[in-house]
């Protein structure tokens, strides 16, 4: 190239990065006001999902490891637009484990939301957080944020499991550990065909729904427009599942690397009453990527037993119960149900007695 060509080239580049970032602040959407900041990757989370996703991050370098190689953690993901009403109970499930300490916490609150922890009880990180909305693509972005989050912050996560300020634990800490890993917090793995994660992955599934068989689904893959998710998602792809899951650090960095589909769920939606973005964008990624290693099941229990609006059975303090806690763990999949949604916060008093007795005895 000539230098005038490339002169030209880089005012031309210039001009629209230019039209690209002022004119949606000429034209702001009033109409979906979290939607159009989905216009444009986000600077900062592009930055975050890069430097999470660089080798240097990612790659768990055998030399860099200390001899034995540590035990692998879970990190917990606590998406919110509230304050943690059950954080008491979450304190106690911590606790429930011996040392050493093998979670990590990370919190996203919608900034509206004047997130505070009064009573201290959770010494979990609060992350650089933006508004979130339903029905539009900013819990995709919580999530994918707290998953580069932890990446970054601790190489020892392998499990990141996504939960809400109206989940509950349905098991200790330890048992939750022992059936994700095959062994139990302390002592000796039982089981030497289970290697460390952290070493080699393989055989270390994710617990994320996959569905394909939903009533909705054509309706909802054609929300945003009749073909805008071709090519990249043709319909006999697009999947459904809960967005509480359990992803393996190879997913969770599946997740963060992905641009193209992201380009697509990310679009508004054009009939709100079918637009669940973070319900599709999690299961169809992963079941197009890996879905030999998803469990196509998740281990948050949710009822969704005469439910039609977008909202599950909330539990009042009335139908708090042992026998309510026994029921709610058991699932058709290979684990018991570990977490469960949605609980009313007055249920807090009635949780907390069980706690001991039920709740964090396996
Ligand atoms: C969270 O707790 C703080 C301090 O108690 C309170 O000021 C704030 O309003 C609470 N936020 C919500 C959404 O309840
Ligand atoms: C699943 O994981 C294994 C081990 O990590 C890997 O070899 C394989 O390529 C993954 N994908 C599929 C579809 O099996
Ligand atoms: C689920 O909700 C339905 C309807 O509200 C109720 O009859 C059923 O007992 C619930 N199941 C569990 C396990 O709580």
């Amino acid at each position: 190239m000539t230098t005038s060509q490339v002169i030209t080239t880089a005012f031309l580049l210039i001009s629209i990065t230019l039209i690209l970032f002022v004119s949606p602040s000429l034209f702001p959407n009033h109409h979906h006001p979290i939607t159009s900041l989905f216009d444009f990757d986000d600077p900062e989370d592009l930055s975050l999902f890069r430097r999470a996703s660089s080798p240097s991050s990612r790659k768990i370098s055998h030399l860099s490891f200390p001899r034995p190689i540590p035990l692998p953690k879970v990190a917990f993901l606590f998406l919110t637009n509230s304050n943690l009403t059950f954080s008491p109970l979450w304190d106690r499930f911590f606790n429930s484990s011996p040392s050493p300490r093998l979670f990590n916490i990370y919190v996203h609150a919608d900034p509206r939301c004047g997130f505070s922890d009064p009573l201290g009880h959770f010494h979990g990180r609060l992350i650089h957080s933006k508004p979130t909305e339903r029905a539009s693509p900013s819990l995709i972005a919580a999530a994918r944020r707290l998953l580069a989050t932890a990446i970054l912050d601790d190489p020892f996560n392998f499990y990141f499991a996504v939960v809400s300020q109206h989940c509950i634990p349905l098991h200790s800490f330890d048992y939750m550990y022992g059936s994700l890993f095959g062994h139990p917090v302390s002592g000796p793995n039982p089981n030497p065909f289970r290697s460390n994660p952290l070493r080699d992955p393989s055989g270390f599934k994710s617990f994320i729904e996959v569905l394909s068989d939903e009533p909705n689904l054509h309706e909802r893959y054609v929300a945003r427009g009749d073909h805008v998710m071709l090519p990249e998602v043709p319909f006999n792809r697009f999947r459904v599942g809960s967005q509480f899951f359990i992803l393996s650090k190879p997913h969770a960095l599946t997740v963060i690397k992905d641009r193209k589909l992201w380009r697509k769920f990310r679009l508004p939606c054009l009939n709100n009453q079918l637009c669940y973005p973070e319900e599709h964008y999690f299961p169809t990624l992963l079941d197009m990527m890996d879905g030999d290693n998803c469990s196509g099941y998740t281990l948050t229990r949710v009822n969704w037993t005469g439910c039609y609006d977008g909202h599950p059975r909330v539990y009042q303090p009335e139908d708090v119960s042992a026998d309510l806690v026994r029921s709610l763990r058991q699932s058709e999949g290979d684990f018991s149900y570990f977490f469960a949604r949605k609980f009313a916060p007055d249920c807090l008093p009635l949780l907390m007695d069980l706690a001991d007795d039920v709740i964090f005895r396996d």
